[in-house]
């Protein structure tokens, strides 16, 4: 066995078909054993609940090559609980978390050659999705689910990877207060698309979401939540009145970092828009974005210029990033439990 034939640093965030996915199905009130298959391929009935009445949760996460050579990925008990949490919401039935973590595992043995090198930049992005397989045609869960986890190699979410990015404020909503946005299913997705196909074709990489209430709080972007640093160069981190924003991860994970590595001071609380202006830095993160520098916020035609500029990840940002990323890689010694070894 030996690493695929790939141009790792240029693979872009895109789906390669690998060659094993695992899958469990569930039917009569449980889980079969599960299995590792080839088949990328999924035959549903017409009347399949997830079809109509979008039943689907999914979850994101990415295993690395450590310069020692094992493979392993960032604190995937969270994604179990968080995909539990989003099952929960839309009645659907909870994936134990140790076969989730154990399935993680075997789907990236199976797939060994295609995580990408150390130190290609790239690395093997997870995706755990579950789905209702049973028939429905009333409004009402259906009783038959599938639970599956691929892989795929990736490169940098955002073109130019830690270059500076520009967004906009959206006039769409992401999530109703109180309804689906701290969860990870992709009804939160549908309806982004048309508000980022509408950003892209603007020239903004990305969307800034607004509390759908008042629209005067900043909540998150279409793929990743988002944190910034005050004039002081302490962190501050958005959070919704109404429930609305999706629980990162990896904002869960930095503001630890902030606090017990870098001794910053974070504040955890709703952001104006308006007070946005006051800030130094900003990014996006994310298990896809890592951390992303936002450099403007384009706000109807009103630019929000952050001090960091155009050119690089801003001094908080990037300490923040390079010890993140250094604990996932392994080379900085990591919170208990955070770094799960693979193989
Ligand atoms: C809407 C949204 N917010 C935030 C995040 C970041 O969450 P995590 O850090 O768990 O990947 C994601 C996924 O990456 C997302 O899709």
């Amino acid at each position: 066995m030996s690493k695929k034939n790939l141009d790792w640093s240029s693979i872009g965030f895109n789906y390669h078909v690998t060659d094993y996915r695992y899958v469990s199905n569930y039917k009569d009130g449980k889980w079969d054993d599960g299995a590792i298959t080839t088949d990328s391929k999924i035959v549903l009935s017409e009347d399949a609940g997830v079809l109509h009445y979008a039943q689907e949760v999914f979850e994101g996460l990415k295993a690395y090559e450590t310069e020692d050579g094992h493979i392993v990925c960032f604190r995937p008990d969270l994604n179990a609980d968080r995909m539990e949490q989003s099952a929960g919401r839309l009645e659907m039935p909870a994936f134990p978390a140790d076969r989730f973590i154990k399935a993680v595992d075997e789907v990236v043995k199976a797939n060994v050659d295609w995580v990408p090198p150390f130190g290609s930049g790239a690395t093997l992005y997870i995706r755990p999705v579950m789905f209702a397989t049973g028939n429905v045609i009333g409004v009402k869960p259906a009783d038959e689910y599938q639970f599956r986890i691929f892989v795929t190699p990736v490169g940098p979410y955002f073109k130019g990877g830690a270059k500076p990015i520009v967004v906009k404020v959206s006039d769409f909503d992401r999530a109703a207060p109180n309804g689906t946005g701290n969860i990870k299913a992709g009804l939160n997705y549908a309806m982004s698309l048309h508000a980022i196909v509408t950003a892209h074709e603007e020239g903004f990489a990305e969307n800034v979401y607004l509390d759908a209430q008042s629209r005067t709080y900043i909540e998150e972007t279409g793929g990743a939540n988002i944190i910034f640093v005050d004039a002081d160069g302490n962190l501050v981190v958005p959070k919704s009145f109404t429930d609305s924003i999706l629980p990162s991860i990896t904002r869960r994970s930095i503001v630890q970092v902030a606090k017990d590595y870098l001794g910053l001071s974070v504040e955890e609380r709703p952001v104006r828009l308006d007070e946005v202006q006051n800030f130094k830095e900003m990014g996006l993160c994310g298990t896809a974005a890592v951390i992303s520098p936002v450099g403007k916020i384009n706000d109807h035609g009103k630019e929000i210029c952050f001090e960091s500029g155009m050119d690089e990840m801003g001094p908080v940002l990037k300490k923040l990033y390079d010890t993140l990323t250094g604990i996932q890689m392994g080379e900085i010694e990591a919170p208990e439990g955070w770094v799960h070894v693979i193989k």
